[in-house]
């Protein structure tokens, strides 16, 4: 499977599972906006099911959401904001129309530079930019445990995944790294930092469910027959049960203005 059809076929579980550690990422990514977004016109930018787009919306912004997957993207599309399919490489969007555009845990998944550029090119001058990644450096314990227990039954990662990590992460995970290559895309008072999520007694289940949900690991679970996936997870749980509840996922927040537009 390519990085492009990862997430095919993967919106509900996505939103159930998955969801209950992007939406309160998503929400600290968007109360990091260095310009009020009520009122005013927000893309999300790598939507999947909408986590910015509601974090945006409960602040009263307008929003338009973007995803490459149209499963992904379509899933809470009754919600009251448009949605369009499409690459953040090739925005098919006129400069400088939006206030502020947001990528929630896009930027981890392909060179950051150039997708930095084309999210500068369509906010307005005064605007803003924020993007949330996983951080790097130290493993996640409680990621690395689920993990160990999925490959000890022979999930091996796919190639789009482990090129991520190797390539994409060295700059996405590193605050330091990032801001520069913000900076080159054209951002102004650029701010990187980690964040430690703070998701309340989040369940040794949730985190479990959350880590099986990942489109890098989801397709594999679903060769399982019921009783070898019951198997799977009862093993999981004994693993990360001492890294959850308390689990505060480490993200790479970034938040810059457009104060030029390049020529
Ligand atoms: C990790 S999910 C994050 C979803 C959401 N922003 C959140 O915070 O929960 C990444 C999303 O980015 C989308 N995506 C990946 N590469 C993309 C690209 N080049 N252009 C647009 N969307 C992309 C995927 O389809 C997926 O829905």
């Amino acid at each position: 499977m390519a990085m492009t059809t990862a997430y095919n076929g993967l919106a509900h579980e996505w939103d159930a599972a998955a969801g209950v550690v992007y939406r309160p990422l998503a929400r600290s990514l968007v109360a990091a906006s260095p310009v009020p977004l009520a009122g005013r016109l927000v893309l999300d930018i790598g939507s999947g099911t909408g986590a910015v787009a509601q974090a945006a919306a409960a602040r009263g912004a307008r929003v338009v959401a973007i995803d490459r997957s149209t499963e992904m993207v379509s899933y809470r599309s009754g919600q009251g904001w448009p949605v369009v399919v499409a690459d953040v490489l090739a925005l098919p969007l006129r400069d400088g129309v939006f206030d502020a555009a947001v990528a929630g845990f896009l930027l981890n998944h392909l060179p950051p530079g150039p997708a930095l550029v084309e999210l500068v090119r369509v906010v307005r001058l005064g605007g803003a930019v924020l993007a949330s990644t996983w951080a790097g450096g130290q493993r996640d314990s409680a990621k690395a445990a689920i993990d160990a227990v999925v490959a000890s039954w022979g999930w091996v990662p796919p190639a789009w995944y482990q090129a991520m990590r190797e390539q994409v992460k060295q700059v996405s995970g590193n605050p330091e790294r990032l801001t520069v290559t913000a900076r080159q895309a054209g951002l102004a008072f650029v701010r990187a930092w980690v964040h430690r999520e703070d998701l309340g007694l989040l369940s040794s289940h949730a985190v479990v469910a959350y880590r099986l949900a990942t489109p890098h690991i989801a397709p594999w679970v679903g060769t399982l027959d019921p009783p070898a996936r019951a198997e799977l997870v009862r093993q999981a749980l004994v693993a990360v049960q001492p890294h959850a509840p308390g689990w505060r996922p480490a993200a790479v927040l970034l938040a810059g203005r457009v104060m030029s537009q390049p020529s």
